[in-house]
């Protein structure tokens, strides 16, 4: 079902809540190392300030379990970071309720924005954000005439901020960046041109089995790449020598081969080490000649080929999970190829990446601009492939 978005509403002297996700990496200094996650806001927080509507904007960042957490954990640094990108003030009020933001909030003016406190400070208080506490999420919601929500990277959570403001606001509405991770990923779970193929990868089998189960139902073909394969390939019968293997998943995989119905490729070849070691020396080994003492860090030459091969006819995309060791030189070839394999056929064919690693690793290379969509969500990404309901976005109200 279709959901309401920020176009949809006046914003015109509106207080409006808009939850974003700056769960950003910060640095020991305190400075952010990437800001992908505000930039991607951008959009909809300037959509409201053109719009005359008066900003309000929260987020969580890290996890907060002590007092000594609040202090490496502030959104201070984020508001700043904020402010030079939309080259404007952006007022930070050091608390998540009270006096002083209710005051703040009463002085601003249309086109105004605020950013309040990392709303996870709620959690020292008996995890009020995090469980969803029904005041914090009502207090919140009076706080604001409307509530945006563009925090897709959260949407996996039922929180006070995401969740809690929804079921306790007259309008309940999707930004920008929630609506496009929806469109792309959402589409092509439901709707996908075809042929439709799914690229995995990743160190363990075991975080990836739903979504393995859920893209064996949808794709056309399921590449699996990266420490994962191990798995696979010691359920077809190969030694695997030091690689990466979870024997407990080990008749998991040859059920999800059996069930694959020939849809699972997973190549012929990898690169070994000696080690895991950047410095280690490498082999090319096919599946059937892996030594003992060696480890599969990478797919090798021909498995490349033939997923550049099964990439080069597709029409929809979906990468989740480097194909090696890409933060190592010896070791990125293959997640290399697969990602520039996909730039190839851009804008042609539908590309998704989802958070985390092989968004990392698409950075890495300079591909950004090649892709459809890159998502800001690492576990929503995943958890929306494994064909799950985000509490986040089913709490956005209906068109
Ligand atoms: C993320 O970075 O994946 C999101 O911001 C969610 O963060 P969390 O895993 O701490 O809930």
């Amino acid at each position: 079902m279709a959901k309401k978005t920020v176009r949809d509403l006046n914003l015109k002297d509106k207080k409006v809540l808009v939850r974003v996700d700056f769960n950003v990496p910060l640095a020991k200094d305190g400075s952010i190392t990437d800001d992908t996650r505000i930039v991607a806001a951008l959009p909809t927080i300037e959509y409201v300030i053109a719009q005359g509507g008066k900003a309000i904007l929260f987020s969580h960042l890290g996890r907060i379990k002590t007092e000594e957490d609040k202090a490496t954990n502030s959104m201070k640094p984020v508001a700043e970071r904020l402010s030079q990108l939309i080259n404007k003030p952006v007022k930070f009020v050091g608390v998540t309720r009270g006096k002083a933001l209710e005051d703040a909030i009463a002085e601003m003016k249309s086109g105004d924005v605020l950013m309040f406190e990392n709303t996870r400070f709620e959690d020292l208080d008996g995890n009020k954000e995090s469980k969803n506490n029904d005041e914090l999420g009502k207090y919140w919601a009076s706080l604001g005439d409307v509530f945006v929500n563009d925090a897709f990277g959260t949407a996996h959570r039922a929180h006070a901020s995401n969740v809690g403001i929804s079921a306790n606001i007259k309008e309940a509405v999707a930004g920008f960046l929630l609506e496009k991770e929806i469109n792309f990923i959402g589409g092509a779970l439901e709707n996908p041109k075809r042929p439709f193929v799914a690229i995995l990868g990743g160190a363990k089998v075991s975080d990836k089995i739903e979504v393995i189960q859920n893209l064996l139902k949808i794709a056309d073909k399921v590449l699996i790449g990266g420490g994962m394969a191990f798995t696979f390939l010691k359920a077809q019968g190969f030694e695997v020598g030091k690689s990466l293997v979870e024997l407990d998943k080990v008749d998991l995989a040859k059920e999800l081969l059996e069930q694959a119905n020939g849809k699972i490729e997973l190549g012929f070849d990898v690169v070994t080490g000696k080690a895991f070691d950047a410095n280690t020396e490498t082999n090319v080994r096919d599946f059937d000649s892996i030594p003992a003492d060696e480890m599969g860090l990478d797919i090798g030459p021909k498995t490349v080929e033939r997923f550049k091969e099964i990439i080069s006819s597709a029409q929809t995309v979906v990468w989740n999970g480097p194909q090696g060791v890409f933060e190592m030189e010896k070791f990125e070839n293959g997640t290399k190829q697969v990602a520039l394999a996909l730039a190839e056929i851009f804008p042609n064919a539908t590309t998704i990446v989802g958070g985390g690693d092989s968004a990392a690793a698409v950075a890495k290379f300079d591909l950004e601009s090649k892709f459809s969509h890159i998502s800001t969500g690492g576990g929503a990404s995943l958890e929306y492939l494994e064909g799950k309901v985000l509490p986040g976005i089913a709490a956005v109200h209906e068109a």
